[in-house]
């Protein structure tokens, strides 16, 4: 199955979707698609046979979301923790990644034409290196496209995140590229791995467990919430709806909540503007080793 398919939607769900299109759509939706294995085993299939499928149902939901409008998509595909699954399982997660991200490189077309720009986020030192040359090359061709895009967090968790971003701000204090006072939440921000990011406005969780399994934790403070028991093989455009009706319900809320907590936009002194940029060719320069490692 490719990532980018047409729209699948019909003509009422079509006519529901332009109905809250008229109010607020979140711009940035992140999502953790979860229940997998617990669909593969309601239907007498391999753990294997249950990913691909989620992998079928985010192309899917990828291209609601171009029909909503949402301009960012984040998805949790591989964490950290999942490292410590079975080798079978493991083993067959990489090979299907490399398996997409080839085909995502075949599609280049097709993703220059939607503008899709692809971000992995993670720590790309623990994928194998022939699946980092391809993410590296689908994040080097996509890198100017700017009509969407998505982030594909791989061998990522937040704490793993937020402790190399410590790592970063030292090692800058250290060579005295930075002071400790250019340190604040908007130079942290910077050097996540979701530095080209905006902070998602709304969240969903499938599979009815009820915790963000350390997933984003610095950027969704201020996020809506939507949980359902749906398993996500079996998520469909009417959960989707479910999910942007709930935020549009809270946008108030979430509005006057945003605007008391970050009473004043921050801004970067020009030496933290200068690391940060000095950051970034470095993250050009390891993406680039990476394409040319294997
Ligand atoms: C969680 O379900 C899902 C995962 C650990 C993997 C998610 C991966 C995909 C949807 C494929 C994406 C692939 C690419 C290349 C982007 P689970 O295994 O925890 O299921 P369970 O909760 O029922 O045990
Ligand atoms: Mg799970």
């Amino acid at each position: 199955m490719s990532w980018i398919r047409e729209s699948t939607l019909n003509f009422f769900q079509m006519l529901v979707v332009k109905i809250l299109k008229s109010g607020h759509v979140p711009n940035h939706v992140a999502f953790i698609m979860d229940g997998n294995r617990r669909y593969a085993n309601k239907c007498n299939v391999n753990s294997l046979d249950g990913h691909t499928k989620g992998f079928d149902k985010l192309a899917e939901t990828l291209q609601w979301c171009l029909d909503f409008g949402i301009k960012e998509v984040t998805v949790y595909a591989f964490s950290i923790e999942n490292f410590r699954r079975s080798k079978e399982e493991v083993d067959g997660l990489i090979k299907l990644a490399e398996e997409k991200f080839q085909r995502l490189l075949d599609e280049r077309d097709k993703l220059m034409e939607h503008g899709v720009k692809v971000c992995i986020i993670g720590n790309i030192s623990m994928i194998p290196a022939n699946v980092r040359k391809l993410m590296a090359e689908a994040m080097r061709i996509t890198k100017n496209n700017n009509k969407a895009l998505l982030n594909v967090a791989f061998a990522y968790t937040s704490r793993d995140e937020i402790t190399q971003t410590v790592k970063t701000i030292v090692q800058g204090v250290n060579d005295n590229n930075i002071q400790p006072e250019d340190v604040d939440n908007e130079l942290f921000s910077k050097c996540l791995y979701t530095s080209e990011s905006s902070n998602p406005d709304l969240i969903i969780r499938t599979s009815g467990e009820v915790r963000f399994s350390d997933f984003l934790l610095w950027q969704i403070s201020h996020a809506c919430v939507y949980f359902t028991n749906t398993l996500w093989p079996e998520f469909n455009i009417w959960d989707l709806i479910a999910a942007v009706f709930h935020y549009q319900r809270s946008y108030t809320d979430l509005q006057v909540a945003q605007l008391y907590e970050h009473p004043q936009s921050l801004s970067c002194h020009s030496r933290a503007i200068a690391y940060i940029n000095m950051l970034d060719c470095e993250r050009q320069r390891m993406l680039e080793l990476a394409e040319k490692s294997c």
